[in-house]
Order: structure tokens, then C-alpha cells, then sequence
């Protein structure tokens, strides 16, 4: 399978718009050796033509200008596009779903919790309803009994996706903010069955347990949440009250962190970090963090990487 990776910022991106700290300042002046990263967004296609969105960010257009595979080739309205996924109904992985109204009706696959979620306190599934009929949905069943549902999606011929619950938190707009339930956020591990590959990709990962190591095991390359190298790192740089594992994403660093579920990985697992938040140490190409990743053999992933697996 192909793998695009759009955007490989968190929420905010890389430098944020109103952010002064250290990396975001460096990288608008220049002076931090870092590259300028959109919102997270990933695209995946089995034959390189048709293309599952992962994730719709609020930089979508930038991201679709940037990357030929996506822009429209054979009728007069036209999209490389021919799905979309939601791991989660966070702001950073939904908005875009807004500007992609010109190309609706959309196929829209996502768990009931985020369904719900778009449809209530960020009601894209209602309003897109106006544009040629919107979003059609498809549901991805996880909850409290199955927590893994497997299924395929029409235009990645040749690939099974797996969904697997995931602790993570429901999005700050969500009733479910604080306590989240199973379907809030996914992970997924897709199989290519002609190569016999796969790939878990989670950009919000909380806490692993388990049945979520046992998938990380499972995958020849993991594309894994890189937001914070310390689970305290916004309230240190003066940016923000809340901690790693209040917005559900676990650090890197530490004990339990991360870097040390990555490290027990097969030798063979190619590793990479996405949903990078600009506070993080690891942006910067020169800092000891990044270093500490080189020698553990994990990779950051930046706009326009290109993973085959
Ligand atoms: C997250 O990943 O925790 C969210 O995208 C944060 C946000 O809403 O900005
Ligand atoms: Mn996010
Ligand atoms: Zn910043």
C-alpha cells in the first residue's frame, strides 16, 4: 500500500498561527532547524489512483495542492479522493470535511461516537446534507464488546482494515469530553493482503493495554502519536494549563512513555512519529531529543513523506 502523509502536525500546526515559544518562533525566523509541518492528515491507497482520505484537516486545501496524486485527472469534477476516514471528531482531523463540500456526496467511514459528535456539537454530517447530499455514513462498529471491527472500503481494493478502540479522550466540544467511551478514537491496522503487509496508524494514542501492543506487534510499520516528548511540556513552555494524558495522548519520554512501548517493538518494525505538537523538542532536527530517536531508529514523519508497506 501507498501512504501520503499530508499533514504531520497537531492541532494548531507547526509554527501555530499565535504561538511565540521557542520552536515556533525559531522556524518563523529561521533560526531553529525545523521544517513547517500542516495538521495531521494522512491519504492511503492500494493501486495509487483512488485514495482514502485519513483524517480531513483545516489545511486540506494546501495539503491537496501539494500532492498530484490527489487532484482531479479524468472528468471535469474530479478528486483523487474517494473516501474518508475519521479516527476520532477532533477539530484537526474533521474541518476539512467543510472545505471538500464542492465534491460531495462523500463516503464517510467513522464509529457511532463520532457520528454522533458530527452530527450534534460540530454537526458537519447535517450541514453538509446541502451540498449534493452531503456525507453518506459508514459506520465502524466498535464498543464496549467488540472492540475490534475489520471491514473494507471499496476504493483500496486488495486492503482490510481493522479498527480497534482505542483510550484516548472524546474531542474538547464532545458531552463525552473527560470520559470517553470506546469509539471516541480509533486506531487502525490495515493489511495489505497481496503483500501481506500492514500498518497500524494512530495520531492519539492515551494508553496502550494489551490488545493495542499486540496489533503494534502485529504491523510492519507503526505511524503513532509524536504530540508531546513530555507529558507536562505545554505548562513548561507557558502555552497551555493541560497535560499529555488529560487530551489523551501519552509522551514519548518517561517511564511507560511511548519511546519505551516503541523500543520492545520487532527489530524489523518501521517506526514513525506523527501528530507532532509544535512544543515538541523533537521538530527541531538539531535538538538532543531528535538525536535520542536517530539512535533508537524512529523517524519523524514531515509533509509529503511517502511510506510503502
Ligand atoms: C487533540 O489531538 O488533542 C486535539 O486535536 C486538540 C485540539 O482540539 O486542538
Ligand atoms: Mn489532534
Ligand atoms: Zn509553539
Amino acid at each position: 500500500m501507498h501512504v501520503l502523509v499530508l499533514g504531520a502536525a497537531a492541532g494548531g500546526g507547526f509554527p501555530q498561527w499565535n504561538c511565540n515559544c521557542r520552536l515556533c518562533h525559531g522556524v518563523r525566523q529561521g533560526t531553529v532547524d525545523a521544517r513547517a509541518r500542516t495538521q495531521s492528515s494522512i491519504a492511503i491507497s492500494s493501486d495509487g489512483e483512488q485514495w482514502l482520505l485519513c483524517n480531513a484537516s483545516p489545511d486540506i486545501r494546501a495539503q491537496l495542492a501539494a500532492n498530484p496524486e490527489l487532484h482531479p485527472r479524468r472528468v471535469p469534477r474530479d478528486s483523487g479522493i474517494s473516501g474518508v476516514l475519521l479516527v476520532d471528531g477532533q477539530i484537526d482531523h474533521a474541518t476539512g470535511l467543510l472545505s471538500l463540500r464542492e465534491g460531495c456526496p462523500f463516503d464517510v467511514w467513522c464509529t457511532p461516537n463520532v457520528h454522533q459528535d458530527l452530527s450534534s456539537g460540530f454537526p458537519l454530517f447535517r450541514m453538509l446534507e446541502h451540498w449534493q447530499g452531503g456525507l453518506t455514513w459508514h459506520p465502524i462498529p466498535v464498543d464496549g464488546t467488540h472492540r475490534e471491527a475489520s471491514f473494507e472500503i471499496p476504493a483500496c481494493p486488495g486492503l482490510t482494515f481493522t479498527a480497534v478502540a482505542l483510550t484516548s479522550n472524546a474531542p474538547p466540544y464532545s458531552p463525552r469530553r473527560g470520559a470517553p467511551t470506546p469509539g471516541d478514537n480509533i486506531g487502525l491496522l490495515v493489511e495489505d493482503r497481496r503483500r501481506g503487509t500492514r500498518l497500524f496508524y494512530a495520531p492519539g494514542l492515551g494508553e496502550l493495554d494489551d490488545g493495542v501492543r499486540a496489533l503494534l506487534t502485529r504491523a510492519d510499520c507503526v505511524l503513532v502519536d509524536g504530540t508531546l516528548w513530555h507529558d507536562d511540556e505545554l505548562i513548561a513552555a507557558g502555552v497551555g494549563q493541560s497535560r499529555g494524558r488529560d487530551m489523551g495522548h501519552l509522551a514519548l519520554a518517561g517511564e511507560g512513555g511511548l519511546l519505551a512501548e516503541l523500543d520492545v517493538l520487532p527489530a524489523t518494525t518501521r517506526r514513525v512519529l506523527i501528530h507532532i505538537n509544535n512544543t515538541n523538542p523533537i521538530l527541531d532536527e538539531g535538538s538532543e531529543e531528535r538525536a535520542t530517536l536517530t539512535r533508537a531508529g524512529i523517524e519523524v514523519a514531515f509533509d509529503g513523506m511517502r511510506l510503502e508497506v
